[in-house]
């Protein structure tokens, strides 16, 4: 494999079996359309990663976090990776609005967990079992992931509450390992999750680069505090 620069990281090949995840400062939203680059931003989605990971790895998660290599460098475990990303919301914002005649901040009476295909040319479209089915991805794996996906919120749901935050709605990917084992991958952390805060509802993830709603650091800078306490 080829050293791979995505939107927000780069991914470095280290050996056979391990990589090199890169947090860039780089921020981008709807599918790149809107860019800008916040100083800082790598570092932190780097340190709230591995802090959610370590949480979650002690909670019997299967996850690819190795290491630590740099402030904004991780190893992972190399992992052919599922082209899909899996969402789970538990309070209604962004494109569920779209879908469900709910308005923001209503509570889910049970999480919703849906299937996008990570293609940025055809703007990450939902799919289901079927269109899954169709790009490689059996049932019994998407079932799994969407097991996994749904018990990493129930974790996270309650680690956050603790520090006054409310887990919005998240997205994972996952990939198999050697022994073909499905593992979470990727990141978890202000970019890829919405974090309001408990009592004013303020967001604290990128919605606030999305909707111009201040600033970025501020709101990450927030949430690796609270998540450190
Ligand atoms: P994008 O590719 O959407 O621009 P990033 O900039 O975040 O996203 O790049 C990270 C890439 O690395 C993503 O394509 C992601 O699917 C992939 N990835 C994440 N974890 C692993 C892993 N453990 N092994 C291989 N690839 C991974
Ligand atoms: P959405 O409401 O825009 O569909 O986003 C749902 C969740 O997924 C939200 O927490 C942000 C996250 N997300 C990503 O991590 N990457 C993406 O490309 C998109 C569209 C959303
Ligand atoms: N991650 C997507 C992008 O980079 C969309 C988003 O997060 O809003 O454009």
């Amino acid at each position: 494999m080829e050293m791979y620069e995505g939107k927000a990281k780069k991914m470095i090949p280290l050996d056979e079996a391990k990589l090199i995840m890169e947090f860039k400062d780089d921020a981008t939203a709807f599918n790149g359309v809107k860019k800008a680059q916040f100083k800082g931003k790598g570092v932190y989605n780097a340190q709230i990663s591995v802090k959610l990971f370590k949480l979650l790895e002690e909670k019997g998660i299967r996850t690819h976090f190795i290491g630590i290599a740099g402030e904004n460098k991780l190893i992972v475990e190399r992992l052919e990776m599922f082209p899909l990303e899996v969402v789970v919301r538990n309070i209604v914002a962004g494109s569920l609005k779209k879908r469900l005649p709910f308005k923001e901040g209503h509570e889910l009476e049970e999480p919703i967990v849906e299937l996008y295909y990570k293609n940025d040319a055809l703007g990450d479209p939902m799919i289901n079992y079927y269109h899954a089915k169709s790009l490689g991805v059996s049932e019994e794996e998407i079932k799994e992931m969407e097991r996994i996906a749904l018990k990493v919120n129930e974790i996270l749901k309650e680690f956050f509450k603790e520090r006054g935050i409310l887990l919005v709605d998240f997205k994972l990917e996952f990939g198999k390992n050697s022994k073909g084992e499905i593992v979470l991958a990727d990141e978890i952390s202000p970019d890829t999750c919405r974090f309001w805060d408990a009592e004013t509802k303020k967001s604290l993830d990128k919605d606030v680069f999305r909707f111009d709603k201040g600033d970025l650091i501020s709101a990450y800078e927030e949430i690796y505090r609270r998540i450190s306490e």
